[in-house]
């Protein structure tokens, strides 16, 4: 049996979970630091650093009760080693690290996005490879053809702001507070379904590229037109998320054809928004193919998609070395295959 600790604070979430191969996720807890940041407007990097450091040595005391397990019983620390925060990072790595050689165990720097990729292959049934991936995240929105766990392809990604950017900026400017993206998805439930047609950017081009930055200026001109009232905020809420659906859509039908697969793995924090679930449940139908999604807490940051990624380098042999390092910057497709 082989047990594997993971450590996530590449933003503004400190997950801690433990993935045993036999069991699965043994435990999974998480500190949100949204209470921190929403009077900011969004996450303020020094005071992310900060509070990583003062919860992430007690949530790691409380996995290892959860899993009813003790540090003996860890075969090796997984930790989110980019891209991020740095100051962020290095909490986790720092910790992590030391942990690893403090125990004598091997030290496992996972890619946060790789965990994000990986965390629907926790659910049952798991999608196996070959498969697209989309990623949508509040850093990055990409596709991938996935032909093996570790064989990441790049097809097409965004231009300029992600997904998760571009709900997050349009909440702003709807006065909803942050992290945008769930509150603008609750107030588009009122919104009607007529009044706006927002962009659909890049789709009437070939390629699998995305723009999301027009549809915020879009968005703000539309505020700019209209007395602000609630079902006004509604309506745009609406048509901005109805333009990031169909784009997503659009995109994902390309990505399809284009790889000629049938499953389509979608993932980050975005992949929890029920409007871009449903018109993503629609296309796979129309297609024949399947989707699949990790469960609402595994969308956003977590440790278990951590814990689960650093399980698959740990099998191939990928430790760390005794460095403290991370790569804010770091993409995914540069990854070394695994080969198991
Ligand atoms: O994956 P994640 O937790 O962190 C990053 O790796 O970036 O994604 C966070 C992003 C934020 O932009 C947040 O607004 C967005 O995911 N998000 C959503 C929803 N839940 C989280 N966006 C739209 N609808 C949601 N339900
Ligand atoms: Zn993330």
């Amino acid at each position: 049996m082989t047990n594997i600790l993971g450590i996530e604070t590449s933003c503004d979430e400190t997950g801690i979970a433990i993935y045993n191969d036999v069991q699965g996720i043994t435990a999974n807890v998480i500190h949100t630091q949204i209470p921190t940041h929403a009077k900011y407007g969004g996450v303020v990097p020094e005071l992310a650093s900060r509070d990583h450091v003062t919860k992430i040595l007690p949530l790691i005391d409380t996995a290892l009760e959860h899993a009813e397990i003790t540090a003996n019983d860890i075969d090796a620390v997984a930790y989110t080693a980019g891209p991020g925060l740095i100051g962020a990072l290095l909490v986790g790595a720092s910790v992590g690290r030391s942990l690893a050689m403090a125990w004598d165990k091997p030290a496992v720097a996972v890619h946060h996005m790789e965990g994000h990729l990986l965390a629907p292959l926790l659910e049952d049934p798991a999608p196996e490879p070959p498969f697209v991936a989309l990623l949508i995240s509040g850093g990055h929105t990409q596709l991938f053809e996935v032909q093996a766990i570790g064989a990441y392809q790049l097809l097409g990604e965004s231009m300029d702001d992600a997904a998760g950017e571009a709900f997050d900026k349009t909440a702003k400017l709807l006065g909803l507070g942050y992290p945008g993206g769930p509150a603008l998805s609750k107030i588009a439930e009122q919104g009607s379904h007529d009044r706006y047609k927002f962009p659909r950017p890049m789709t009437n081009r070939p390629g699998l590229d995305f723009s999301f930055s027009g549809l915020k200026t879009f968005a703000a001109n539309t505020i700019a037109s209209v007395d602000g009232t609630e079902q006004d905020k509604a309506d745009i809420a609406w048509a901005f998320q109805d333009a990031v659906s169909e784009t997503l859509a659009i995109k994902c039908r390309r990505a399809l054809e284009q790889t000629g697969l049938s499953r389509l793995v979608v993932a980050g924090g975005v992949s929890a928004n029920s409007a871009i679930r449903t018109r993503l449940e629609k296309l796979a139908h129309d297609l024949h193919a399947t989707v699949y999604y990790p469960r609402p807490e595994f969308c956003t940051d977590n440790g278990a998609m951590i814990a689960f990624a650093g399980y698959h380098r740990f099998k191939a042999g990928q430790f760390a070395d005794l460095a403290i390092e991370v790569n804010p910057r770091w993409p995914l497709a540069k990854l070394p295959p695994l080969c198991d």
